[in-house]
């Protein structure tokens, strides 16, 4: 059984592989899926800026392409004042497998705010549009 706090700390430690030698923004993830597993992710920026991967679709990407579709929490930790939230991007990505999963966002000093991703991006675009096409 995997605690709020502990996949919060495995997302804090994750930061220390963070690849960004443009922000200097540091952010770590670390998601827990049904199975029971987590895998945690980290920003890794990219001179072609645009190109950069948040920490959140790292950990995401990690886990879909070992063959995980399902998942219950995911933990964003950043050294901001307020927690931050996913970027529009990681939660259209995250909505896609997960709406009801719940993200807990956190600083470094302990602070948490937690949302389901489908609270984060209402009205998200999803597989049922794409099947009411003409309709
Ligand atoms: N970033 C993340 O990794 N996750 C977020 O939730 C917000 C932003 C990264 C992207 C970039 O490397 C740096 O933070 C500054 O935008």
């Amino acid at each position: 059984m995997m605690t709020d706090r502990e996949l919060l700390d495995l997302a804090a430690a994750a930061r220390k592989d963070a690849y960004v030698p443009y922000s200097r923004f540091a952010v770590g993830a670390a998601l827990l899926a049904k199975s029971g597993k987590v895998y945690t992710g980290c920003n890794i920026e990219n001179a072609a800026y645009s190109v950069t991967v948040c920490a959140e679709r790292t950990a995401l990407l990690k886990a879909i392409s070992e063959g995980e579709r399902e998942f219950t929490d995911l933990a964003v930790v950043c050294d901001t004042p307020v927690p931050s939230s996913p970027c529009g991007v990681c939660r259209q990505f995250l909505t896609e497998f997960a709406p009801q999963c719940r993200v807990l966002m956190g600083n470094m000093k302990g602070d948490v705010i937690i949302k389901t991703a489908e609270e984060l991006l209402p009205l998200y675009f999803g597989a049922t549009n794409l099947e009411n096409m003409g309709k």
